[in-house]
């Protein structure tokens, strides 16, 4: 994967012939197509999806509309698509994935001064292949977490002026050296395409009067869900019709519609070294596999985590498989196998 920064300094707008400036950076993802994601209709276009002359044009279009977060670009067609969110990314050629880089620190962090993170679970980004950022500040640091939706902390050194990416957040521990930064993730969402939740309950909103809306954009939809825990999901459908919902347990496929579920804040999972349990596996809409070889162990708890339906994940050391798992049992010893659980996160508010 080749990663640069893609800066584009000053261009004329060939459909209105106005001159602007823009120097806007996007992160750019050669021969990599979106993975699970949700197109964003242009209010410029008022399509999701145009064709070009040059990928310029739907940078710009993207950068200037707020909910906007990505182009995908299709370079044998000249197409483009307008994405509101993206929650992964997938070789394909002929494609690239322009990510709009956040303007300033999105997200808003909890500070543990002078702590490291008690397990260590490494964020691999997948802009610099590394879990490790070496000379950097902590503004630099934070920003590269926030334009990495499963990036959920960081340990930044103050000592050596480096920064740790973490995928997890499992407690603090006292350290002189560093301070720790954690994502509140107040919005941050698994997202599953073509498809509606089964289970669960519509969540009826003070706000609206009722529990579905036609809305102006996904924002608005999820901006609504954000005000309450009881909240846990929204279908939205492609004519910006948005329906809230209580928590789901399954989904089923269905044109048009899209699920973005709300992950726990914090999700934790109970270890089980060497051990594993009665279960089926689970096959993930979001990422389109149940058991995988060649993963780091971080990579599978990402994994997981993004996806609300999955229970947990066995994992074999030998040949790093990462099995998902639903409906656990009876557990039984097994050598070099490690059974993660998600805990039940209880939510009071
Ligand atoms: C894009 O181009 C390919 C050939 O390069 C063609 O097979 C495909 O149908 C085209 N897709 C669209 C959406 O036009
Ligand atoms: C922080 O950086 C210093 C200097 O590179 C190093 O000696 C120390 O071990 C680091 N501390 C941690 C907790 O990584
Ligand atoms: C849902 O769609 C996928 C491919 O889009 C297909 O493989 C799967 O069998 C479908 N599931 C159901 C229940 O129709």
């Amino acid at each position: 994967m080749v990663y640069k920064i893609y800066l584009i300094l000053v261009y004329l707008i060939s459909v209105s012939n106005i001159c602007i400036e823009s120097s806007h950076k996007f992160d750019v993802f050669d021969n990599e197509a979106a993975g699970p994601s949700i197109s964003f209709e242009s209010t410029r276009w008022s399509l999701s999806e145009i064709q070009v002359t040059n990928v310029e044009e739907c940078m710009d279009t993207c950068y200037t509309e707020e909910g906007c977060k990505a182009v995908a670009f299709d370079v044998h067609n000249m197409t483009c698509e307008f994405k509101s969110i993206v929650i992964g990314k997938e070789e394909k050629n002929g494609h690239d994935l322009y990510m709009k880089i956040p303007s300033e620190i999105e997200h808003q962090y909890k500070l543990y001064k002078n702590s490291i993170v008690t397990l260590n679970f490494p964020f691999v980004s997948a802009k610099f292949g590394l879990s490790t950022i070496p000379n950097t500040d902590v503004e630099e640091c934070l920003s590269i977490c926030n334009s990495e939706p499963l990036c959920r902390a960081i340990t930044f050194n103050i000592t050596g002026n480096n920064c740790n990416l973490k995928s997890s957040f499992t407690g603090e521990t006292f350290n002189n050296d560093c301070h720790t930064y954690v994502k509140l993730l107040t919005d941050e969402y698994s997202v599953y395409a073509n498809s509606v939740a089964i289970g669960g309950t519509s969540y009826f909103t003070s706000v609206w009067g009722s529990s579905n809306k036609i809305v102006k954009d996904l924002t608005e939809c999820l901006d609504v869900c954000s005000l309450s825990s009881k909240c846990r999901a929204v279908t939205f459908h492609v004519s910006l019709h948005c329906y809230l919902g209580t928590e789901f347990t399954s989904i089923t496929n269905s044109t048009g519609y899209s699920i973005v579920g709300k992950m726990p804040k914090i999700t934790e999972y109970e270890i089980h070294v060497d051990r594993i349990f009665g279960s089926q596996p689970y096959y993930s809409e979001i990422f389109k596999w149940s058991s995988m070889k060649g993963l780091d162990i971080e990579i599978c708890l990402n994994v997981c985590t993004a996806d609300l339906l999955c229970k947990g994940f066995v994992y074999r050391t030998s040949g790093k498989r990462c099995h998902l798992i639903t409906e656990i049992s009876s557990q039984s010893s097994s050598f070099e196998q490690t059974t993660y659980i998600k805990k039940e996160i209880n939510d009071c508010n």
